[in-house]
């Protein structure tokens, strides 16, 4: 029993509201039902910009865009667990998704280890079944390691790097995934287990 509650901040990488909203949707509520608070942020329908890599904020400890990314960079601060959820775009993480990764250069500059200790998991959400969901995680594991938060995944038998599923392109072809669905009750749980014993 925890008084005050742990904080999980989920991030949808999709351009739009559809098969990667749904699964982190329901991600949240189930955490929601064990007790966790949860804010998502969807990429959808948000101006997020690429960085310009001007190093405006090595100088002034801030980025000098100013956009959507203000809501996920108070949200990655605030969060003691992180999903970062992406569709597969050209065998990988979605534009909008690498957006935000390196506009978190600007948390460098002010402090390299302000995510440090934070725990995260991957959720990856292609069209076809082998469409790029693990260099998708890898590159998600990847910003997790380079920022000190501690990567989980649902370990082996489906769920070696995170979440993985199977859109078929299609809402309804989602919700039929059971395997998808089973990935990520596991890594939800070891996200849990983690959350419970490190933070
Ligand atoms: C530009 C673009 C590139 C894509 N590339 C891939 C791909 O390489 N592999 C794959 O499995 N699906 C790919 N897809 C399909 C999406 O990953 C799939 O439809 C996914 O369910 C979309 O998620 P969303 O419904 O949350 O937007 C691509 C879609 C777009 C728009």
């Amino acid at each position: 029993m925890y008084l005050i509650k742990m904080k999980v901040f989920g991030i949808c990488g999709s351009p739009r509201s559809n098969t990667t909203e749904y699964v982190v949707k329901s991600a949240l509520e189930k955490l929601e039902s064990d007790g966790f608070e949860t804010e998502l942020f969807s990429c959808f329908g948000k101006d997020i910009k690429p960085c310009m890599h001007c190093d405006y904020c090595l100088e002034n400890k801030k980025c000098i865009i100013e956009d959507d990314m203000a809501d996920v960079y108070k949200g990655l601060q605030e969060a003691d667990g992180i999903i970062l959820a992406t569709s597969i775009q050209s065998g990988g993480i979605s534009s909008n998704l690498a957006a935000i990764m390196d506009r978190t250069r600007a948390f460098e500059a002010v402090d390299y280890n302000l995510l440090r200790g934070k725990i995260g998991m991957s959720i990856a959400v292609g069209g076809d079944r082998t469409g790029g969901q693990d260099f998708a995680h890898l590159k998600n594991i990847t910003y997790f390691m380079i920022h000190g938060i501690i990567p989980v995944s649902g370990g082996p038998f489906g769920s070696n790097l995170g979440a993985s599923f199977w859109s078929n392109d299609s809402l309804d072809d989602i919700k039929k995934d059971e395997y998808g669905m089973k990935s990520l009750d596991r890594t939800l749980k070891e996200f849990e287990n983690f959350l419970k014993k490190y933070i």
